[in-house]
């Protein structure tokens, strides 16, 4: 007589009972679906993949749970159309929403994206009230600003995908530029996750060496740009849709400083409320992250050029914001 284990949520070693973290993933597409596996590779814990379309999070939870015994990871990834199975998740990743196609910006999602972020969250802290929310649908840093006005949460647990996506392209960048491991390339990229971002080449370092004494200033600036069109870049090439593989694995960086309480410094779209001269809105800073979601925004002086660049792209958040028309959406605009 065999006995047969579901899934695990909970697990003994010694005298210490551990408890697995529950992890939903809304949106169970390009991003939502790497993202799952990655999450399962780092084992952060159970996962849940939520879709509106029926069969697709089920299948793709159940291939990923079938590529678990090659890899050797522990974590059960099961898929629904159901919010009642995402209660009491730790951490909500929301992915759901449209992707770009060629000759489309970012702000071209906004209207679609914005009610199907409105309806995603409301389901979400309804079963889930305890959780902290990365969201990843674009517009990112408008988006999130939607996320956090609809849940009621604390701004501390809403934040959003942005640097460290962008930063880790400005990293592979120098990599390829100098020839040297990605390992030892840190770089720093704030501002909005639209063409305005502010990669900032001050505090890029290879090995601690500021790459400003690595690379000449005109190389530097080509580089610059190709990490702000980066996402574009992708988007052309592709023609269907936009990039995923790095998208998913930034987020589980995040969600992997959250669950572990690693308290790494990532720059990522957090709630301003003064710092940066930012008041009452989202945009993109480094923040430490920890079990406590966003436990500080770091403040780094700024240079007379990249206290303009932010700017511009503060401005550019704030005009995305008015274009959306938020109070008609039942959401309160509590910007200054
Ligand atoms: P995708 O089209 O592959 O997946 C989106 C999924 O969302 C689809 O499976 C769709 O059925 C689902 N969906 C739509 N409405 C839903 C709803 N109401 N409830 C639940 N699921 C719903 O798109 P992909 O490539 O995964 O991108 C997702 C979003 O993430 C896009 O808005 C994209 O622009 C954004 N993105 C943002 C990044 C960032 O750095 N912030 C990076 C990459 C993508
Ligand atoms: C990107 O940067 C589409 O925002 C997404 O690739």
């Amino acid at each position: 007589m065999y006995t047969v284990y579901n899934t695990r949520p909970t697990f003994s070693t010694g005298k210490n009972k551990m408890e697995r973290k529950k992890i939903t993933i809304v949106g169970a597409g390009h991003v939502g679906a790497h993202t799952a596996l990655w999450l399962g590779l780092k084992e952060l814990g159970d996962v849940v993949l939520l879709d509106i379309v029926e069969g697709v999070p089920q299948g793709k939870a159940l291939d990923l749970m079938e590529a678990s015994p090659v890899e050797g990871f522990d974590s059960a990834i099961t898929g629904t159309n159901d919010y009642r199975d995402t209660a009491g998740s730790d951490l909500v990743i929301i992915t759901a929403g449209i992707a770009r196609k060629p000759g489309m910006s970012r702000s071209d999602l906004i209207n679609t994206n914005s009610s199907i972020v409105k309806t995603v969250v409301e389901k979400v802290v309804e079963y889930s009230p305890e959780a902290h929310l990365i969201i990843v649908t674009n517009p990112l840093d408008v988006m999130v600003y939607v996320a956090w006005k609809i849940s009621g949460l604390p701004p501390s647990r809403v934040m959003g995908l942005s640097g460290a996506l962008d930063s880790a392209r400005l990293r592979a960048f120098i990599a390829m530029e100098l020839d040297v491991s990605v390992e030892d390339v840190q770089a720093m990229v704030i501002g909005g996750h639209a063409d305005e971002m502010v990669p900032l080449r001050r505090y890029s370092t290879v090995s601690g060496i500021p790459v400003t004494q690595l690379i000449d200033a005109k190389r530097m600036d080509g580089i610059i740009e190709r990490t702000r069109n980066a996402g574009g870049e992708i988007v052309s090439l592709l023609k269907t849709g936009s990039a995923y593989y790095a998208p998913s694995a930034a987020v589980a960086e995040m969600a992997e400083s959250i669950i572990k309480d690693k308290k790494r410094i990532i720059p990522c779209a957090a709630y301003c409320e003064g710092q940066y001269g930012v008041d009452g809105m989202y945009i993109g800073v480094p923040v430490k992250l920890g079990r406590n979601g966003v436990e500080e925004i770091i403040e780094i002086e700024l240079d007379e050029e990249e206290e303009r660049d932010f700017r511009r792209s503060v401005s550019a958040i704030k005009e995305l914001i008015d274009s959306l028309e938020i109070e008609s959406m039942g959401i309160k605009d509590t910007r200054p």
